[in-house]
């Protein structure tokens, strides 16, 4: 167990590099564009350049960012674009600066190898040549991903507190032979979970947890490297936009629901509220970790795929499907929420606001 300070210098760290990998990213966009025909040295039409419908938001938010960077000249978000002169870092400028942040927070590598996989291919992506969700998870596989969601200060900070929250809504209930429920929304490859089952086994509370995901690959991964080690555990498919998804899972019997990196990605956030809702019992504990404000790495790298923009709702942070913490408290009283608690990561400088945990809990006895 690392010293509070520790654990802060380390997230300070990883911060500074993270805030370092959001400008490569940008550059990264830029070289990108070059390819899809973008220049410097006159403007280019929108209609001229080769952008498939399906990926018109990702476009769109990536000519936003590069706007923002003070990259490109633009004469409306649909209309006429042009690097500005001298602004872009060279390929062999980008390599070096990485390699300084790499040097002084080696947690930030499997971020920048993403990264560089995904942004050599975004040209491609948004021209419509090449499937982003291949470019993520090639032929199948979560190694690209999974190295972004544990093994960093920030992403083990929050994944803790989840767990540590998990562990004090089950051990609320005390009544004899009653076993609380603990249910899992989206746990894709289980970097949260494996966290909150550790901290289930450890604290000695007895209670069932169930695993779940949208994807029957992910579950059943799940289910085969977790179910012998973790009994108390049970793994299935949910789809927690489904209006049935009462029917899959147990309806107003879970303690506790929790969620990390999953809820932004669905088309419309109140009725997804309103499932878990249902699913828990009066009282039951809502537990959500996520990234409440704009990433430019997000965009180029879980942005290739058609799911980062599944959203239709009015309630996300604009060129993003993500969900600002005052929305999120919004949110969640308006669908009978009772006050809403944000766990903010402590960092040298502060709380980190970008990402956070936001739990509540509903009302009535358990
Ligand atoms: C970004 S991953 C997060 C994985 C995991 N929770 C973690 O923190 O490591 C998002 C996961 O949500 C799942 N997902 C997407 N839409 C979903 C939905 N409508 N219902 C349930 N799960 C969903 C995906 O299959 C994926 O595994």
């Amino acid at each position: 167990m690392l010293s509070k300070n520790k654990s802060k210098e380390n997230l300070t760290n990883y911060i500074d590099a993270m805030s370092g990998v959001e400008t490569i990213t940008a550059h990264l966009i830029a070289h990108a564009f070059k390819l899809l025909g973008v220049c410097e040295d006159k403007d280019v039409d929108y209609l001229s350049l080769p952008v498939i419908d399906s990926k018109k938001d990702l476009f769109l938010a990536c000519i936003s960012i590069l706007e923002k960077e003070g990259l490109l000249l633009t004469e409306n978000a649909e209309g006429c674009y042009r690097f500005r002169a001298g602004s872009i870092m060279s390929m062999k400028a980008l390599a070096e600066f990485k390699a300084g942040l790499t040097e002084r927070c080696p947690a930030i590598e499997g971020h920048i190898a993403l990264l560089l996989q995904c942004a050599k291919s975004l040209s491609s992506v948004i021209a419509g040549k090449v499937d982003g969700l291949q470019v993520l998870f090639p032929q199948g596989s979560s190694d690209w991903v999974a190295a972004t969601y544990q093994g960093n200060a920030l992403q083990d900070d929050l994944s803790e507190e989840v767990a540590r929250q998990v562990i004090v809504a089950l051990g609320k209930q005390t009544a004899p032979d009653y076993v609380p429920k603990a249910l899992e929304i989206g746990a894709g490859t289980c970097a949260t979970t494996r966290r909150v089952m550790k901290a289930m086994a450890l604290s000695g509370v007895s209670a069932e947890l169930h695993v779940t995901d949208i994807a029957l690959a992910l579950v059943n991964d799940a289910e085969r490297s977790l179910a012998e080690p973790y009994p108390f555990a049970s793994f299935m498919v949910l789809d927690i936009e489904d209006p049935d998804c009462d029917k899959l899972a147990a309806i107003g019997q879970y303690d506790v629901i929790y969620a990390a990196n999953v809820l932004h990605a669905t088309s419309s956030i109140r009725p997804v509220i309103n499932n878990i809702v249902k699913l828990l019992r009066p009282g039951g504990v809502v537990i959500i970790n996520e990234l409440t404000a704009f990433s430019i790495f997000a965009t180029v790298t879980f942005g290739l795929t058609d799911g980062w923009w599944l959203f239709k709702d009015d309630k996300r942070i604009e060129y993003s499907p993500l969900i600002s913490s005052n929305v999120w408290e919004e949110l969640l009283r308006e669908a009978g929420f009772n006050e809403v608690y944000h766990y903010f990561p402590e960092s040298e400088q502060g709380n980190y606001t970008r990402q956070s945990v936001i739990s509540s809990h509903l009302d009535g006895n358990r």
